[in-house]
């Protein structure tokens, strides 16, 4: 027996949401959905939205049956949860490194024969075990070598190292080689759009000499693929990726709002909210029921969605505000709207998404990749 508790329940009044709940507003969720892949379709590329935004096979399937080629994710048991859910294109992009999980992740694509699954390396010898992994699961894998495009976090830095990983991808006979990984997470929160636009544009010129580089050595590069909400209309401008990968535009976060917004790039609405209630008042102190268990603030805390707030602390269980305007002064069980600082860790606190059109709840979607770490 599922044994968790649920905030609401389909046809339910949002007012009669229970607190703390994690809120998708529908309306704006499509919003933002179309506006991505309208824009990537101007530019004649493909959309693989990142699944570790939202770990949630409902909006996975949405965003697939709107145009999205697939999905990506960022663990193997990730993956599991989204093929399980009937998501059919998969691409893990992150390196899978040990003999236990490459083993794990060898059976998962066994498991799934006619879905994709796709994983990034970076290390000849890993390329190696996986090949022989994959041997022994008689499973397929397409395979992206990660290119460090500027951000320094995993990837070959140079063509020869490059031209070496691929070449142990070739030679394994279970594993496809795709072409390059070359995301640039550090230039997704580069304040200025001028600034953004310069870090990806470095970080393009680098993928072109390394396609260049495997092309030059007979190694066929099929997809470009990286970028994220904060940069993905230049990585599909620069003539350089066939492939972008944004995820927190589905739901958006408040370290996102910081960000100049471009007029040339679409303007994704706030769609992912924490409902909570006022669970203590005192003067002009208001306290609510949910602290860091329910909101990450890695990125800052929460945002109150409405005017009249500031944020105090936030600790375990609770978020204590100040009023700041004139607004009408709140009761025990009000319930007001937060704007997470960070989308992804966010939805990693929750165990379901109340998905609600204007003041009714649509749906109550699971979160199915919930603590998918390994
Ligand atoms: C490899 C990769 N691609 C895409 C994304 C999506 O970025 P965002 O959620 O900022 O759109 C991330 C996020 O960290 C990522 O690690």
């Amino acid at each position: 027996m599922d044994t968790r508790w649920i905030p609401a329940q389909p046809g339910m009044a949002l007012a009669d949401v229970d607190t703390p709940a994690l809120l998708l507003d529908l309306d704006l969720f499509e919003h933002n959905l179309q506006a991505v892949l309208a824009a990537a379709a101007a530019a004649g590329v493909r959309v693989r939205p990142h699944a570790k935004s939202h770990k949630c096979v409902q909006i996975a399937r949405r965003q697939i049956a709107a145009g999205a080629v697939g999905i990506c994710c960022q663990k193997t048991s990730e993956a599991a949860a989204f093929l399980a859910g009937g998501v059919a294109d998969v691409l893990i992009t992150n390196e899978v490194v040990g003999a236990r999980k490459l083993a794990a992740l060898a059976r998962l694509a066994a498991a799934y024969p006619a879905a994709r699954l796709g994983v990034c390396v970076e290390d000849a010898a890993v390329a190696r075990e996986l090949g022989a992994a994959c041997l022994a699961a008689a499973a397929r894998l397409d395979v992206y070598v990660e290119a460090d495009v500027g951000q320094g976090r995993a990837g070959v830095v140079d063509a020869d190292e490059l031209i070496g990983v691929a070449r142990a991808v070739v030679a394994q006979p279970r594993l496809r080689f795709m072409g390059l990984h070359a995301y640039h997470g550090a230039a997704q929160h580069v304040r200025r759009v001028d600034e953004r636009r310069q870090t990806i544009a470095a970080a393009a010129q680098k993928a072109a000499a390394l396609r260049a580089a495997l092309h030059a050595a007979d190694l066929p590069c099929e997809i470009v693929t990286g970028a994220g909400t904060g940069s993905f209309v230049y990585e599909a401008a620069s003539g350089v990726y066939n492939e972008v990968q944004p995820g927190s535009f589905a739901l958006m976060d408040a370290d996102y709002a910081r960000n100049e917004a471009d007029p040339s790039a679409p303007q994704f609405a706030q769609a992912l909210f924490v409902l909570a209630g006022v669970m203590s008042i005192r003067g002009e102190r208001v306290t609510l029921d949910a602290g860091l268990k329910a909101l990450a603030v890695d990125s800052g805390p929460p945002v109150p969605a409405g005017p009249g707030w500031t944020v105090g602390a936030v600790s375990d269980e609770h978020t204590v505000l100040r009023r700041s305007g004139d607004g009408p002064p709140p009761k025990l069980g009000d319930k007001l709207l937060l704007i997470p600082g960070h989308c992804d860790p966010t939805v990693n606190l929750h165990d379901w998404i109340v998905a609600v059109r204007g003041e009714r709840v649509e749906a109550v979607w699971s979160v199915d990749a919930r603590g998918a770490l390994f």
